[in-house]
């Protein structure tokens, strides 16, 4: 039996919810939620109408009639092939969101463990309006777990808690284990893009994406590493600068079967 991965996240609540807050996590969050349990087929969390199965509506009505909740106006759309984005971590929800509006084609799956960060990220859904985000409050490997092999696009990893005591290293997100997971649920030629300010966990990730042989390491010269990709929007941890470097950023592509 496969043993249950130490926790690499901190609190998963702080200061009391705004009562908004509160509410959007009671009538918009059940209906974006990914299923709690079973396989994820990502097409049957994003609807498409010319598969037949209608605009979303009824989805959301389904899941709203049977935990009981009222459903609310934001329901999901159709998305159409602009591919699949898991966000691991995402906090309060700002580059998520901002991605899921620049990418209104693409479809977005974000996970975070952080009630708070969950019900900031669903009031920026709720301003923005994006249709093509979908949530779980809880560990991302969890998530990953119940994706089919080969079904994601892109994985961004933004500002990982950091574990800086070498004691606690163990608990960092990025491990053999993860790189496992992501191997099997990213499409060859899908990406993981990584980013730290602290110069051990950059270090660290790069060791261990460039030994395995199912990933290869994206840079050509300094900048690809020093300055983001193109297209980033930064990220409320990342404005925080509370790590020992300027940041680096990795992108790691998974290689062919
Ligand atoms: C340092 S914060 C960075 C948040 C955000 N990415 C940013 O840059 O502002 C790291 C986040 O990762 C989340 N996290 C840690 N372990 C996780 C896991 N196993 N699954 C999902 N989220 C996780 C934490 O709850 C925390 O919100």
């Amino acid at each position: 039996m496969s043993e249950r991965p130490l926790r690499s996240y901190g609190r998963i609540k702080a200061r009391a919810l705004k009562p908004r807050q509160a509410g959007l996590l009671e009538t918009l969050l059940p209906h974006l939620a990914v299923p709690a349990e079973g396989t994820i087929e990502v097409d049957a969390l994003f609807p498409s109408p010319w598969r037949g199965e209608g605009p979303g509506v009824g989805v959301t009505n389904v899941r709203a009639s049977t935990i009981g909740v009222s459903p609310h106006p934001l329901t999901p759309s159709p998305c159409r092939g602009g591919g699949t984005a898991l966000e691991i971590g995402f906090g309060g929800g700002e580059h998520l969101v901002a991605q899921a509006v620049a990418h209104p084609e693409a479809r977005f799956i974000g996970v975070e463990p952080f009630v708070n960060g969950v019900a900031s990220c669903l009031r920026h859904i709720e301003d923005s309006g994006a249709t093509n985000i979908r949530l779980h409050m809880g560990d991302a490997r969890d998530v990953i777990a119940r994706l089919p092999e080969a079904s994601l696009d892109l994985v961004y990893i933004l500002f990982p808690d950091p574990w800086p005591k070498a004691r606690h290293h163990k608990r960092r997100l990025i491990q053999p284990e993860l790189l496992d997971a992501l191997a099997r649920v990213l499409k060859p030629g899908g990406e993981v893009r990584f980013a730290t300010d602290w110069a051990n966990y950059a270090e660290w990730t790069l060791w261990l994406f460039t030994r395995d042989a199912r990933f290869a390491w994206l840079a050509e010269r300094a900048d690809d590493w020093r300055k983001p990709w193109p297209g980033h929007v930064t990220t409320r941890y990342e404005t925080k600068k509370l790590g020992d470097c300027a940041p680096v950023w990795l992108r790691f592509v998974r290689l062919s079967r």
